[in-house]
């Protein structure tokens, strides 16, 4: 590659906020080698797919998306292209790749972002593919990676990596390892940076947050770091995904409670409200101990918002046990439900179990599941109707100039009329027109407040 012209990069993500947030650390390091972001693939001197696995979707999508650069990789041989994430981190995968799509020059792994920089000085032009994917035996977190953050507002911050849980459907503790948390007091000193350096919001991010710490030496848990970090001055809205109903204990709810950074909301995946299919999915809880655990959440911080994940189709999974999975949607009343359809993932113990539901069977039940899914919403939202709430102003609306979007607590979308000198602060906004996916409202400046 030619050192005195200035070099771009693009990096295109696939999977969730844990990928999105790796994604910014791999930025941080390439931008530390003079790259500069681009959008354009074509534009790009380095281009970095950073893949999902968790359902096959999200993998036939790279698989789609890789094929296409076979053009581009021929027309400039100088072009790097580089593989990582989840996907690579099955080594049967990274060999695929490496064989199958060989001007691919690195294909690393999750906890390989440390070593990018080296990997890049050691790709020859027409050498083969760099497949880097060791798991970290010490099963350290390698700290001090610089994030070049996406947004100036929220930032994504890593509590803990890897899932012990083995759920049967998922392949996430296969590809990112044991649960490894790291040291409070990182963690506590990025908040104070980010306070320092402006950002509002932090989103606590793990596969399982809530058994954060149980493999530190001393008292850390979840619940702790939640009331430091609602001590950090100047963030103002604390938020934290993904939590386990087995491990979400009194003593979290109480931090939740009485923290007011903290946001109303947790997100709680169900899965399923079928006692026989949790237990083959070896969710270590029952339908009555989630909605127990529910309704103590209801009890103790009224005004919670509750989201959940659910799959559909999972092998096994009778009319009944549908029934079940719907009974207890109208039971929770969740604000909102991501609903998937069980995805095979190789390797995985659900993979190799019996009776798996047909594709249009599945099909139908996510419609059934949807619909009722969406009228819940709508009607949790409908009762915000000339309510006032408070929002923390993400930026302009993508559909209209002279419309603020921005988040409540709660976690719902809010879109309303103001100028952009509001970016970036909580802003009080009355709902005059709540939908189904955001609410409409209208700002509130003091003096009409009383
Ligand atoms: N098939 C479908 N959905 C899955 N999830 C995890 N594995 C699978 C799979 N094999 C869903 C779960 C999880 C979310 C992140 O993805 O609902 O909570
Ligand atoms: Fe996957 Fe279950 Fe771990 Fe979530 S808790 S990442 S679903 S194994």
């Amino acid at each position: 590659m030619d050192g005195t012209k200035d070099k771009k990069y693009m990096i295109k993500t696939w999977g969730c906020q844990m990928n999105v947030h790796d994604s910014e650390k791999i930025a941080g390091v390439v931008s530390s080698l003079g790259y500069r972001s681009v959008e354009a693939e074509e534009q790009a001197d380095l281009i970095i797919f950073n893949t999902c696995c968790v359902r096959e979707h999200a993998e036939l999508k790279v698989y789609g998306n890789l094929g296409r650069l076979k053009k581009l990789k021929a027309e400039r041989p100088d072009l790097i292209i580089a593989v990582c994430g989840c996907m690579t981190q099955q080594r049967e995968v990274a060999e695929h790749i490496a064989k199958r799509y060989p001007f691919v020059d690195i294909v690393f792994g999750t906890n390989k972002i440390h070593r990018l920089a080296e990997l890049i000085a050691n790709v020859k032009p027409s050498g083969s593919t760099i497949v880097d994917i060791h798991e970290d035996q010490e099963g350290k977190v390698i700290e001090g990676i610089p994030a070049d953050r996406g947004d100036s507002i929220k930032a994504w911050v890593a509590v803990m990596h890897g899932c012990d849980n083995y759920c049967s459907y998922c392949i996430v503790p296969y590809v990112r390892g044991r649960e490894k948390s790291r040291k409070k007091d990182q963690i506590i000193n990025e908040l104070i940076q980010l306070g320092q350096e402006g950002y509002k919001e932090v989103t606590l991010l793990g596969q399982n947050v809530n058994s954060y710490g149980k493999d530190l030496e001393g008292e850390e848990n979840f619940a702790r770091l939640l009331r430091e970090a609602n001590r950090v001055q100047g963030i103002e809205r604390i938020r934290f995904m993904t939590s386990h109903p087995k491990d979400l204990s009194q003593e979290l709810i109480y931090a939740v409670r009485d923290c007011h950074k903290v946001c109303r909301h947790i997100h709680l995946p169900i899965q399923s409200g079928s006692n026989s299919i949790l237990k083959c999915m070896n969710r270590k809880y029952t339908r009555e101990q989630y909605l127990e655990l529910a309704y103590r959440i209801k009890a103790e911080i009224p005004d919670i918002s509750l989201t959940t994940d659910i799959i559909v189709g999972f092998p096994g999974e009778t009319e009944e046990d549908f029934r079940q999975t719907m009974d207890i949607v109208s039971r929770v009343r969740f604000d909102s439900a991501f609903t998937f359809l069980y995805s095979k993932r190789r390797g995985t113990p659900a993979a190799s179990m019996e009776n798996h539901v047909p594709d249009h069977i599945k099909h139908e039940r996510l419609k059934r599941l949807l619909d009722l899914t969406q009228e819940i919403t709508a009607e949790n939202n409908s009762v915000l109707k000339d309510k006032i709430v408070e929002v923390l102003v993400e930026g302009v609306s993508k559909t209209h100039a002279d419309r603020l979007t921005g988040r409540t607590s709660t976690n719902k979308i809010v879109h309303f009329n103001s100028h952009t000198h509001l970016i970036g602060k909580l802003a009080k906004v009355k709902i005059t027109d709540p939908q189904s996916w955001s609410l409409y409202g209208e700002e509130i400046h003091e003096s009409s407040e009383n």
